[in-house]
């Protein structure tokens, strides 16, 4: 029988262990996708979290799949001594919204990574990433904060990576790609490598569409379709 996540660790009455809170903000589909290895993750071992909840702006439940579900109020209302949380919202600019005002309440940010997820050597990921199930880095890689990583993507060698990027799911992007802040890439989209001295460039706020192929530099606030890659619409 498949063990159920969904059960909250159970509550540390004793005075001298820490009530380590943790809320992913988001209630969507994706927040959904990510509670479950959070839930399993952050529930085991020596520094298991005493509450993990989600959060949402006005929540119209009380609970999704088993898991409380709060008000940004009643999270920070919640007596504990170590608050974290994470943002489980596609909308990088919401993301960098929510996760400024967090960091100003003075919550901290928790990077997720599922069990499957692989990183292999000498990769810097700033704070607050999530990496979803059966996503890669490999190596020398560097990336920015609150980075997402949809499930299947791969981030190839000495990539260089903003803050706020988005990958959907299954996206494959190659060696020496440099994407910038808040760029978004759809599902299935292939990065062509570039080289040190002339990396393929995303620029800042750029969309790929999903099953876009990139062959060339992609200019900032542009969206990109097809294969080869060319300006949308
Ligand atoms: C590229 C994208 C941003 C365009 O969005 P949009 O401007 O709202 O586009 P629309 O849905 O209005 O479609 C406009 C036209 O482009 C076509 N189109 C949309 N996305 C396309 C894509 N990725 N590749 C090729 N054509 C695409 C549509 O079929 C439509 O064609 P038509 O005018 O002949 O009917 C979007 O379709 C996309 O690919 N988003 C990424 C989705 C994704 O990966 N989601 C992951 C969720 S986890």
């Amino acid at each position: 029988m498949t063990k159920d996540t969904r059960k909250q660790p159970r509550s540390k009455n004793k005075a001298d262990q820490p009530k380590r809170l943790f809320g992913l903000y988001g209630a969507g589909g994706f927040a959904r996708e990510v509670m479950p290895f959070v839930a399993e993750s952050l529930s085991k071992g020596a520094q298991a979290f005493s509450q993990i909840v989600l959060v949402e702006t006005n929540p119209q439940k009380t609970e999704i799949n088993g898991y409380p579900l709060l008000s940004e109020k009643a999270f920070f209302e919640i007596e504990c001594s170590e608050r974290y949380f994470n943002v489980a919202i596609a909308d990088s600019k919401t993301r960098e919204r929510i996760a400024a005002e967090c960091l100003a309440k003075g919550a901290l940010p928790l990077s997720l990574r599922s069990p499957h997820a692989i990183l292999y050597d000498c990769n810097e990921i700033g704070e607050g990433a999530i990496l979803c199930a059966q996503t890669i880095i490999t190596s020398n890689a560097k990336i920015g904060k609150f980075f997402h990583a949809n499930l299947y993507s791969y981030v190839a060698h000495d990539c260089v990576i903003g803050d706020y990027v988005t990958f959907a799911p299954n996206v494959h992007c190659n060696g020496n790609v440099h994407i910038h802040d808040h760029a978004y890439i759809g599902t299935g989209a292939i990065l062509k490598q570039g080289t040190p001295s002339k990396p393929l460039i995303i620029g800042e706020g750029a969309i790929v569409g999903m099953g876009a192929v990139v062959t060339k530099d992609v200019k900032p606030f542009t969206t990109v379709t097809g294969n080869p890659a060319k300006p949308h619409g």
